[in-house]
């Protein structure tokens, strides 16, 4: 998804910035949460260095925030190497791929983030270095053009994606066994805004960190960036601490709600009941109508709404549940109406 999409419509996904930096873990120990992949990963990681071998590729896949970018960073600064990173997008001709590869060091990490878009030309040259860490070019062109062949230094490729669908399955088996990260528990998010709040030098309650937690989407990126908000509100309205009652305040007035839906998931709600009759109603028209793109609605909002039980992805479209209703307070046209 286009990023700045991301940064323009949503006050809580505003990927990789200045302040996300400085509060990224650097290394497991300060990672919190997703403890299958974090272990799974570990295991290889000592494994690798056992061996004094390199990293084998590997590809992570989850919703934006849950800590891709984090995880790549970790993997490379644990296995001693250098990261260097690129996106699929970003990546326009082979020229491009190999300028990144001709790089690279022996037990270094090439982070591709956003995989699933790289172009189909661009991933057959990937292929060979994955596989063997060899590169074709082709230098030259009419006549004269020839392909020379590069070796590469032992280097992992570690991609990242948001839409694994998305993915050629040629790609996907390179791969081997994904790792898929989940959304995050409220005390696991707890714990990942205690330790933020500290970094940002915040005063801040367990409870007023669990307040905020719970509101964040099962999303680290998403908890960082509401205690931000909590924490201005607390220093002009609260006395500079952030409790309970000023974390509930704060994210009341930026309009998220006591079940962490923002006013961009209620749009949605709202669009699909009123507009929609509650569905089964296609990705494209409920777009339009709601004023989003297609791919925000997909990547950002549609699979919290989904887990959250708001929302049914079905053959015909979308469909709203009971609980959307519910949340909306209006009468779910299945209940029947048994008091007139
Ligand atoms: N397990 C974690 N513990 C503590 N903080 C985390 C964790 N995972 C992520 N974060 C925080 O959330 C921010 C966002 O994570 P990250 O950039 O790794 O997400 P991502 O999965 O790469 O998202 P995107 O798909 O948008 O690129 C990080 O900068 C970090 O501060
Ligand atoms: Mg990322």
């Amino acid at each position: 998804m286009p990023e700045s999409k991301i940064a323009e419509r949503s006050t809580v996904q505003i990927k990789d910035a200045p302040f996300e930096l400085s509060l990224r873990p650097t290394a497991f120990d300060d990672f919190t949460g997703q403890p299958k992949v974090k272990e799974r990963l570990q295991i290889l990681v000592e494994a690798a260095s056992q061996r004094k071998d390199t990293l084998a590729h590997l590809l992570l896949i989850g919703p934006p925030g849950l800590g891709k970018t984090t995880l790549a960073n970790i993997l490379a600064k644990a296995m001693g190497g250098n990261l260097k990173s690129t996106s699929g997008p970003v990546i326009e001709k082979a020229g491009d791929l190999a300028g990144l590869l001709t790089t690279l060091e022996e037990g270094d990490v090439l982070f591709i983030d956003e995989i699933h878009r790289l172009q189909k030309t661009i991933e057959e040259y990937l292929y060979p270095a994955m596989e063997d860490f060899k590169l074709d070019i082709i230098i030259d062109s009419g006549p004269n053009a020839r392909s020379v062949r590069l070796n590469l230094p032992h280097f992992t490729l570690i991609g990242a994606t948001t839409r694994s669908g998305l993915l050629s399955s040629p790609l996907l088996s390179r791969f081997g066994v994904p790792y898929r990260l989940d959304y995050y528990t409220a005390e696991d998010l707890q714990k990942v805004i205690l330790r933020s709040a500290r970094i940002m030098n915040a005063d801040i309650e367990p409870e007023g960190a669990f307040e905020i937690a719970r509101r964040s989407r099962g999303t680290p990126r998403i908890a960082n960036n509401l205690l931000r908000i909590t924490r201005e509100y607390a220093q002009v309205r609260a006395g500079n601490r952030i409790t309970k009652d000023a974390s509930h305040a704060a994210l009341t007035m930026w309009g998220i709600d006591e079940d962490g839906l923002d006013e961009m998931d209620k749009r949605l709600l709202e669009t699909l009941l009123h507009k929609f009759d509650g569905g089964p109603v296609g990705i494209g028209s409920l777009a339009v109508a709601a004023a989003e793109e297609p791919g925000t609605i997909e990547e950002v909002y549609e699979p919290f709404l989904i887990q959250e039980g708001y929302l049914r992805r079905t053959p015909q479209g979308r469909v709203a549940t009971e609980l959307a209703y519910k949340k909306l307070g209006l009468k779910s046209k299945k209940t029947p109406d048994l008091f007139g």
